[in-house]
């Protein structure tokens, strides 16, 4: 998300004639995006906000800003704290940024967090800031409604609100004439994207029911994206547990270029935990999401977020994530610990009562569960062929090049003319835990 909203940023920058360097040195303004997720990522940027400090004895015109998640949360705390700070935008106030500029150009501190029920930036075209010009995001959503008890995006990245789709399809065809191969539909929870066009026609109020019938719900704009092109995968995250649809897989089922791999948070394995993390679902839901996946899209992979030693979490609730793991078989999985966010549900509500080494060693446990998944998985691809379309060159070797799967499983291979971009097939002879090693078919295909 952060970086979509980069280039949103920098969509609006631009037509106030700034320019993007490729160096922090050569720059006038720095803005770092942030994210207030866990501690260690605002402590992070913490770091850099010292860095550009340093910098700014150097360069005495420089303008230091911090913008999105933390920006949100500690508001003029930023200005007060960080004498190097002269910029604090939240994730809805992007489009103030010229006339904030202007402010702290006349010596003043430049402010504005506050949030909005309908701020999508569906009109602006992001300035596309990634290196290949293979795969893009494309958010459709932003905001979130579900509270769950141990998170700070509610109170960051405000309600949930969904993007005109007109704009959404107009973004993706516009990526995809310029060469992009590959989409990812983003918000916070896409199975509760919905757009109505009658909503919108607000002085129509007398057609509040046929505006519900109206709606669009994300299958059918999964369904708009997926017929710009066979060429063009699409993927999207992130689903949540409780709202993944049976219709949403039986639309995937039908179009090929949505790729068959699904990102299902869990963030534990038991019951009792997910109900003190306000998850809205139980084990067995899950489990039976999955068995869905498995009967609409058997050769999809799944992947995961799973939070390690949440407040009251016993070594029993632990041992159910790791069987949950186990059960379901993941692919790939995003592993933390748990980070107590300032005035939240479980800041407020329970104590952060698992001692860090405990924290660690549950942690480590299932990292090293799912290094063995991870394994598992890839080696029952050994003999198998797969369409994979190519990113770039292999950080090991200029004459080897990497790409993905349909499911996201990452394909290095020797390449002999092929540029990113291309779709090739591939047969998979051997496996690493995170990477299929492959030879190129070139003439059966
Ligand atoms: N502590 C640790 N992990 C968290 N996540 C969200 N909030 C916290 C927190 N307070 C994780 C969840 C979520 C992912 C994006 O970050 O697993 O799915
Ligand atoms: Fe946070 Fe839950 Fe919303 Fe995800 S669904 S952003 S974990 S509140």
């Amino acid at each position: 998300m952060n970086v979509v909203d980069s280039e949103v940023v920098v969509a609006i920058l631009q037509k106030q004639d700034y320019e993007v360097t490729e160096t922090m040195e050569e720059a006038n303004l720095i803005l770092v995006n942030t994210c207030s997720i866990r501690d260690n990522a605002e402590q992070k940027v913490n770091n850099r906000i010292k860095e550009f400090g340093a910098q700014k004895r150097k360069n005495k015109n420089l303008v230091v800003g911090v913008i999105g998640c933390m920006a949100e949360r500690l508001k003029e705390k930023l200005l007060e704290e960080e004498r190097s700070v002269d910029l604090v935008v939240g994730p809805d106030a992007y489009r103030e940024l010229p006339a904030l500029l202007t402010e702290v150009e006349s010596g003043q501190k430049g402010i504005n967090t506050l949030l909005s029920l309908e701020e999508t930036y569906a009109d602006l075209s992001p300035v596309r800031l990634d290196k290949n010009h293979v795969s893009s995001f494309v958010s459709i959503m932003r905001g979130c409604n579900n509270f769950c008890a141990y998170c700070v995006v509610p109170y960051t990245r405000g309600r949930e609100r969904s993007r005109d789709p007109e704009t959404i399809e107009r973004e993706v065809k516009e990526l995809f004439d310029a060469g992009y191969k590959e989409v990812t539909l983003l918000g916070q929870n896409v199975n509760s994207y919905r757009w109505s066009f009658n909503d919108e026609a607000k002085a129509d109020t007398s057609s509040s029911a046929e505006a519900s019938e109206d709606a669009i719900k994300f299958e059918a704009l999964l369904e708009r994206i997926a017929k710009i092109s066979p060429q063009l995968r699409v993927r999207f995250a992130t689903s949540h547990p409780k709202d993944m649809s049976d219709e949403l897989l039986m639309t995937m089922a039908k179009y090929p270029n949505l790729c068959r791999s699904i990102h299902l948070p869990v963030q534990s394995g038991s019951t009792a935990v997910l109900k003190r993390m306000k998850r809205g679902y139980t084990r067995e839901w899950y489990m039976n999401r999955i068995e869905a996946i498995r009967k609409y899209l058997p050769e999809a992979t799944i992947s995961t977020d799973i939070i390690a030693g949440y407040c009251g979490e016993t070594e029993e609730e632990h041992k159910e994530t790791l069987s949950l793991m186990k059960w379901v078989g993941y692919d790939l999985a995003f592993m933390f610990k748990y980070s107590e966010r300032p005035d939240t549900f479980a800041a407020k509500k329970y104590e952060d009562d698992v001692p860090e080494d405990v924290k660690t060693k549950r942690l480590s446990e299932i990292i090293a569960l799912q290094g063995t998944l991870s394994l598992e998985g890839k080696k029952k691809d050994i003999g198998k062929v797969y369409e994979v379309l190519i990113e770039g060159t292999s950080k090991k070797s200029k004459e080897q090049l990497f790409g993905r799967t349909s499911q996201n499983k990452v394909a290095v291979f020797t390449a002999n003319g092929q540029k990113p971009g291309d779709y090739v097939m591939v047969k998979v002879n051997d496996c690493t835990s995170a990477t299929l090693l492959t030879t190129l078919l070139e003439d059966e295909y």
